[in-house]
């Protein structure tokens, strides 16, 4: 099975980490025209240039903010489309476990707007432009947290990702008849971004071990885990799967 991506335009939102790193260079790597985007754009200029024979330019995008997510969307569409749309972007935004009486609005509201929101608003924009085309593909990165509980303890991010889901399923059923597909990829852990890594570095190495110890290969999740299973359902070869969450967490939940 060959999985190659030549001449078609993804747009990868949330880039400025290993995960949404790795994604837009592994498409650009198989033949992509890669757009990546971040609320911290320095970080996504690490990753621009020439990729094998494909390329990723780089931008900046707040997925809580509609004109930033519209300009997105009209910039990366530009006169040849979008094919894909991978949603990364989400995270705990600096949170860690409170108990529910002292969590803000704002604090949960920042955590459902990078998830959950920030993906109606892309698929908003962006479906107007896939339907004209006849095709498209949206893949979202959903989480464990939103099949089961959150190893952060954040409410409201086992919330975001739960409603992450249903959207993807509903968008599923709503947008197949225009030959667009919807899915998630729910990694397990992995320590992918500063905040992930810290809270890595807080287990004691009796949980780290026993933790590793129980999944495939003995190990933690790596970015190439995740963006093998993202541009499988990003390829020809998924054309017929959608509104469907895949969990790629080196075993069962
Ligand atoms: N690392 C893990 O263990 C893990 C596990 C399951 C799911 N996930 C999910 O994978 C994705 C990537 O996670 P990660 O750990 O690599 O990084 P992360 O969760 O720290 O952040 C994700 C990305 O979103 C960007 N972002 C946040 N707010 C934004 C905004 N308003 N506008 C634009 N971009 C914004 C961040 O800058 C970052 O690049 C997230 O959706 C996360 O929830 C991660």
């Amino acid at each position: 099975m060959l999985i190659e991506f030549k001449g078609k335009s993804v747009l990868v939102v949330g880039a400025a980490f290993d995960i949404g790193r790795e994604i837009a260079a592994s498409f650009a790597e198989n033949g992509a025209r890669v757009h990546a985007c971040d609320l911290l754009a320095d970080e996504v200029e690490n990753i621009a240039g020439s990729h094998g024979e494909g390329c990723v330019s780089a931008g900046f995008c707040d997925v809580t903010c509609e004109d930033s997510v519209r300009e997105t969307v009209q910039a990366a569409a530009g006169e040849t489309g979008v094919d894909i749309l991978i949603y990364v972007a989400g995270g705990v935004a600096g949170q860690s476990k409170t108990p529910i009486e002292d969590v803000t609005l704002e604090q949960w509201k920042t955590v459902v707007d990078r998830n959950l929101t920030g993906l109606f608003l892309f698929a908003k924009y962006l479906v107007p432009i896939m339907k004209k085309q006849g095709k498209g593909r949206i893949i979202t990165i959903s989480s464990r947290a939103g099949l089961a509980t959150s190893l952060t303890g954040v409410q409201a991010y086992c919330a975001a990702k739960h409603a992450q889901n249903g959207l993807v399923m509903q968008l599923g059923q709503e947008l197949a008849p225009y030959n667009i597909t919807v899915n998630a990829v729910a990694p397990g852990f992995l320590r992918s971004s500063p905040a992930t890594r810290k809270q890595w570095d807080g287990y004691t190495q009796e949980f780290r071990d026993a933790f590793a110890a129980r999944l495939v290969g003995g190990r933690i999740g790596k970015p190439e885990d995740i963006a093998s299973a993202v541009m499988f359902l990003a390829s020809d070869q998924a054309e017929w799967i959608s509104g469907q969450i895949l969990p790629v967490m080196g075993g069962p939940l």
